[in-house]
């Protein structure tokens, strides 16, 4: 059996300082802040637990310990909705409780996404292990994180997940430079380069690095070696690009919908997002929203 056949970890990296959700994440993480009728990191921890992922390292930093709360149990409400008799808020409030193993790990300064992983790497080994970041949602039918450990496992590479966006947007993302290996159900690309947010017509593609990959214990060499950028910190996108250039990797075209909900107006299209997935609310919000609209 190779070792990507059990990729069984993944890292949520929540340490970042939200700046763009200010004021809102002034004391509440913005992994925290609700979308429809729950906090966002909890999509991301459910995303991993229907891939079948085992293991989860939260790297956080002194003021998100209420993120590590809310995965934990809170007998004092449980004791509380029992005696109300409210199973269904109880069984709720419950299961986050009981979802999958977690541990956390602190990053004491905020020096970029890719320190934010070098971070974990005492608890990943002689492993591939997933990154889902927790701000980015996604909706799909098979799990996005998912869609990359299959071919992860198929190909014995590391995958990264990236996804189409407007060509007025390429300057917000990494942008890859793809070779096409699999243009069937999945969309499967070698990466020969990625542009840190290119102008326009600077892109190679329109095919942006969202917030989920699938990595081997290599990065942590790469991340080790490489230099902080401009602002002092350490890119994620540099390590995998060296990666990219001396062993390949993929990237996979991820099926569904994402919202970066660390964008203002993606955290509001998300909240309307799932919440029109609720039948409880759908009729209703429809038709306010449509009434809104029109005036
Ligand atoms: P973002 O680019 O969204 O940065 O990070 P941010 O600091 O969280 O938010 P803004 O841009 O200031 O509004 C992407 C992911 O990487 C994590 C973040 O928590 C987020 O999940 N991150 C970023 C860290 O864990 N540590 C860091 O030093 C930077």
């Amino acid at each position: 059996m190779t070792k990507q056949a059990f990729i069984t970890k993944s890292i949520i990296p929540v340490a970042g300082l939200g700046t763009r959700s200010l004021p809102a994440s002034k004391t509440i993480p913005k992994e925290m802040l609700p979308v429809h009728d729950k906090p966002t990191v909890q999509y991301i921890v459910e995303e991993a637990v229907n891939s079948g992922l085992e293991h989860i390292v939260f790297i956080t930093n002194r003021d998100k310990k209420s993120i590590e709360d809310h995965f934990d149990y809170n007998l004092q409400l449980e004791a509380l909705l029992a005696e109300k008799n409210k199973p269904e808020l109880l069984k709720a409030v419950r299961d986050v409780a009981e979802y999958i193993s977690i541990v956390s790990i602190r990053q004491k300064q905020q020096k970029g996404l890719g320190h934010a992983i070098l971070c974990a790497k005492d608890f990943i080994h002689d492993e591939y292990f997933a990154v889902m970041l927790g701000d980015d949602l996604f909706f799909s039918p098979v799990p996005g994180i998912r869609q990359l450990m299959d071919v992860a496992v198929q190909t014995g590479k590391s995958v990264i997940g990236v996804m189409e966006v407007e060509e007025s947007n390429v300057s917000k993302y990494g942008i890859i430079d793809p070779i096409v290996v699999d243009d069937t159900d999945s969309m499967i690309y070698k990466v020969r380069n990625i542009v840190e947010k290119p102008k326009q017509h600077e892109a190679p593609s329109r095919l942006a690095v969202v917030g989920r990959y699938v990595l081997s214990d290599k990065i942590f060499d790469y991340l080790e070696t490489i230099s902080p950028s401009v602002d002092g910190e350490i890119q994620l996108t540099d390590a995998i690009q060296r990666m990219a250039q001396n062993e390949g990797v993929l990237a996979v075209k991820i099926q569904g919908e994402r919202f970066d909900a660390g964008d203002r107006i993606e955290y509001l299209l998300a909240n309307i997002h799932f919440a029109l997935q609720d039948e409880r609310l759908a009729e209703q919000l429809t038709t306010r929203l449509l009434s809104m609209l029109q005036k």
